[in-house]
């Protein structure tokens, strides 16, 4: 994988910015010279905590992977101590970062697994120091400094890599969306000519014929299809918000009455409370968007349950909750639900989620979706006033 990681320049900036001068090296060379022997110890004791959190055993699954990461990390021990700390080694501890996240390890067990290693170095010091104070306080420092150094380049490789990842993976959906705009637009033409042409159908059909439901299924369909083809589009060429004082109030009603349309929907109980506020916002824009977050709730009952939404004023905003009293959603999947083309519907698109995501960012707001302690799921849309 091709990364931009911390330049060099940076790397010398940093030990320049630390203060590690040839004195730390010194120190630190000494300090190995004295530990050199404990080091394969500190490496079991480093692998016996990680091994106990779930967290990061579930990472490492294969002994012979612990037993080659020990090798690895008596190396990097060893280096870190014997320097020299040149281009090479900044070379080698950019990989790090880069490997943890290819292996998806989460940067907070670095930090307390680093400390893991700091606290038996100093140990080691105090004990080899004996009575010189000025060794200690010296050797001491010069630790500090490195491992600080280890943390900001492991840190910093760490975040270059997932920057990269997260715009690769923006540049292959902004494709995929254009693609599907394409294919869209292709099929949105024909699919109306069919839909007049079956209409015409139709209505030459006497009204006990057998076949007119078989018509109403047609038509019921390609309207599905239309559906899809709507969010496509959308999704693909977003339209920036026209703002004028709405009510929003009159915005999630007239929402609700078009949900009632949905056959699906009929059994969903839904209860506006709280405030009417007026806010500068695109009303034709912000209907589909609660529509669709209105009938994600109602699907996620089966089509029956409750939804409440509750309009009230934080500070400078309005927010808006959608509460339903469904199953909730599983965290692997809470995770990835505004994810474009995400879906676990095998009838919807996957791009509800996203349109509604961006249509609320497009009128400064913000959408978190959670799953309270007490079950179903709370939609909080939070709109500037
Ligand atoms: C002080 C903290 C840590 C340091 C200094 C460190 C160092 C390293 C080094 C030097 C590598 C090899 C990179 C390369 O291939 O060039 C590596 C890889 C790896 N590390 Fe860490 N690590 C630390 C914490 C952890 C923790 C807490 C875990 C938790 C499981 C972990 C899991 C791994 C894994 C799975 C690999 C990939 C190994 C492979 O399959 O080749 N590391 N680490």
């Amino acid at each position: 994988m091709s990364v931009s990681p911390m330049s060099l320049a940076l790397f010398e900036e940093l030990k320049h910015y630390i203060g590690f001068e040839a004195q730390d090296a010194e120190a630190l060379a000494w300090l190995l010279s004295k530990v050199n022997g404990k080091i394969p110890a500190i490496v079991e004791d480093f692998y016996h905590h990680i091994l106990q959190h779930e967290g990061t055993r579930r990472i490492l699954q294969d002994p012979a992977q612990v037993e080659r990461l020990k090798g690895t990390l008596r190396t990097w021990l060893a280096e870190t101590l014997s320097g020299p700390h040149d281009a090479a080694y900044y070379e080698r501890r950019n990989r790090i970062g880069q490997v943890h996240v290819r292996v998806g390890l989460p940067q907070a067990y670095v930090f307390s697994a680093m400390a893991h290693i700091r606290r038996h170095l100093e140990a080691a010091i105090v004990e080899e120091a004996g009575g010189d104070r000025t060794r200690m306080v010296g050797t001491l420092a010069a630790l500090a400094k490195i491992l600080d150094l280890e943390l900001a380049l492991i840190a910093g490789s760490y975040h270059e890599t997932e920057k990269f990842r997260a715009l690769a993976e923006q540049a292959g959906l902004a494709r995929l969306g254009e693609m599907a705009a394409i294919v869209a637009h292709e099929v949105k033409n024909p699919l109306a000519g069919i839909g007049g042409a079956i209409q015409v159908i139709g209505s030459h059909l006497p009204s006990a014929s057998p076949d007119r439901p078989i018509i109403q299924e047609i038509l019921k369909r390609i309207e599905m299809l239309n559906g899809t083809i709507q969010d496509l589009l959308l999704y693909a060429r977003p339209r920036p918000p026209k703002l004028a004082p709405v009510s929003l109030r009159g915005v999630l009603q007239d929402t609700v009455t078009l949900l009632a349309q949905d056959p699906m929907a009929r059994e969903t109980r839904i209860g506006i409370s709280g405030e009417d506020p007026v806010v500068p916002a695109d009303a034709e824009l912000l209907k589909p968007c609660f529509l669709n977050l209105l009938l994600n709730a109602s699907q996620a009952m089966g089509g029956k349950g409750a939804v409440d939404i509750a309009i009230a004023t934080a500070g400078d905003r309005i927010r808006v909750t959608l509460k339903d009293d469904g199953p909730g959603i599983p965290p692997e999947v809470l995770a990835r639900i505004f994810e474009p083309f995400f879906s676990t519907k095998h009838k919807g698109t996957g791009l509800g989620l996203p349109i509604a995501k961006r249509t609320v960012e497009s009128h400064g707001g913000e959408i978190r979706v959670d799953c309270p302690p007490g079950g179903g799921t709370l939609v909080t849309v939070l709109l500037p006033r």
